[in-house]
């Protein structure tokens, strides 16, 4: 028999005390940054007026409550910096990133948005941070937060499975009801006496609007079949950023077309409508300076590879802008288009595509790459014993890709 704990939660004594910035050190942009550090070892350049920017765009644009998707950065720094922006709403998967959002900003509002919970988390999630909107994509997950979960003052929000094709990163392969399985979860959500909710994710980096409106009609029809209140309707994430080899069209579209296709959802005007995105608000605020530790003929070997910041141009072949730094030094005409070795001992440890720099490109210079907020540090592993964990801010505009069109 599952016993509940008698737990106390840290969060109920009113800690409503403004939360200060996680300190940095600041910098102008990488080179001033470059010129005082010198730095041999890997490091992030977070930008704090453009996570502001994208979190005002989305709080601005989006018609209906963003949430942040905690996964794809969550360093303390960017959850202070989009908190400070507006965005109080926080998808996470885990119990410490549930943890990590509430007991660092009291005021906001976390979401257990993994379809799969164990019953320890389920519980602590409820009684010690006030959790109280859960996904479900089995009638057995419903169960179990049933059982786990003492209160009824919740929403359970049943995640559909979306058709695949438009995006880098499909979510629907793993996670998602079928639209029938669906129904039944809304009427069985429903029947439990707790409010309903239904979400989707099309997959990340989708570069097509036209997947919301599909995944919304597809919502309709369930919403329409289920005939139960809707509470919640969560259109996820996965709105793209920008890559060397993916231009994406302006967030403004995507925006617009799921505005239109929601004026005809069977939907009361009570129903909140949700996003979470993740890539999107983070990926151009953050850049990534390593360093040249060797180089051979026309191949460099840096101190940062697909085992830390880079997992994502190896798992999906996502192009980052890159220049060289070499402060107070000129560089030889011509470029060179190079390949790029990671430091650990693995030999696929390397970037799958070719980057141009400065033809004498060498040891002991350093490359910045942009668009890398998104997925990069929250993947980083430690593998062979290097880390890429120091930050720093700089105030320079993102470093975004020159794309042809
Ligand atoms: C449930 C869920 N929500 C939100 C996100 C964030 O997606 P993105 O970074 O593409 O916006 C993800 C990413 O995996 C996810 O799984």
């Amino acid at each position: 028999m599952y016993k509940t704990p008698d737990l106390h939660s840290p969060l109920d004594s009113g800690a409503t005390a403004r939360v200060r910035e996680p300190s940095m050190r600041r910098f102008a942009d990488a080179d001033e940054m470059i010129s005082a550090l010198e730095p041999s070892y890997p490091i992030y350049c977070l930008r704090p007026h453009v996570l502001a920017d994208n979190a005002r765009r989305f709080v601005d644009g989006f018609p209906g409550r963003v949430m942040y998707a905690v996964k794809c950065n969550p360093h303390p720094a960017v959850l202070h910096h989009l908190f400070e922006a507006g965005i109080e709403h926080f998808d996470t998967a885990s119990l410490p990133e549930i943890a990590q959002v509430r007991e660092a900003h009291p005021r906001a509002e976390a979401y257990f948005m993994h379809p799969v919970k164990s019953r320890a988390a389920l519980l602590s999630a409820a009684k010690v941070y006030d959790v109280r909107h859960y996904v479900i994509d089995h009638a057995d997950e419903l169960t179990k937060i049933l059982e786990a979960v003492e209160r009824r003052d919740i929403a359970v929000l049943v995640r559909l499975s979306t058709p695949g094709g438009n995006a880098l990163f499909e979510l629907s392969d793993k996670f998602g009801a079928a639209p029938a399985e669906a129904v039944e979860l809304l009427r069985a959500v429903h029947e439990a006496g707790l409010e309903t909710g239904l979400a989707f994710h099309v997959g990340s980096q989708c570069g097509e609007p036209a997947a919301w409106s599909t995944a919304l009609d597809i919502a309709a029809q369930v919403i329409g079949a289920a005939g139960v209140p809707i509470g919640y309707l969560d259109v996820g994430g996965g709105f793209p950023a920008a890559y060397s080899n993916h231009d994406v069209p302006p967030l403004e579209d995507f925006f617009a077309i799921i505005r239109e296709r929601l004026a005809t959802m069977p939907i009361g005007p009570d129903c909140i409508v949700m996003c979470e995105p993740g890539r999107a608000l983070v990926a151009d605020a953050m850049s990534l300076v390593v360093q040249i530790q060797l180089r051979k003929g026309d191949a460099l070997y840096i101190n940062d590879g697909i085992f830390h910041s880079m997992s994502e141009p190896a798992a999906a072949g996502v192009q980052l802008p890159a220049r060289l730094i070499r402060p107070g030094g000129g560089v030889a005409p011509g470029m060179v288009e190079f390949t790029i070795f990671g430091p650990t001992c693995d030999s696929t440890d390397l970037l799958p595509h070719k980057v141009a720099l400065p033809a004498d490109a060498g040891e002991g210079d350093w490359i910045e790459f942009g668009q890398i907020g998104a997925y990069s540090n929250s993947m980083a592993t430690r593998f062979n014993g290097f880390s890429s964990d120091t930050f720093v801010t700089v105030n320079s505009p993102p470093f975004r890709p020159v794309l042809r069109n």
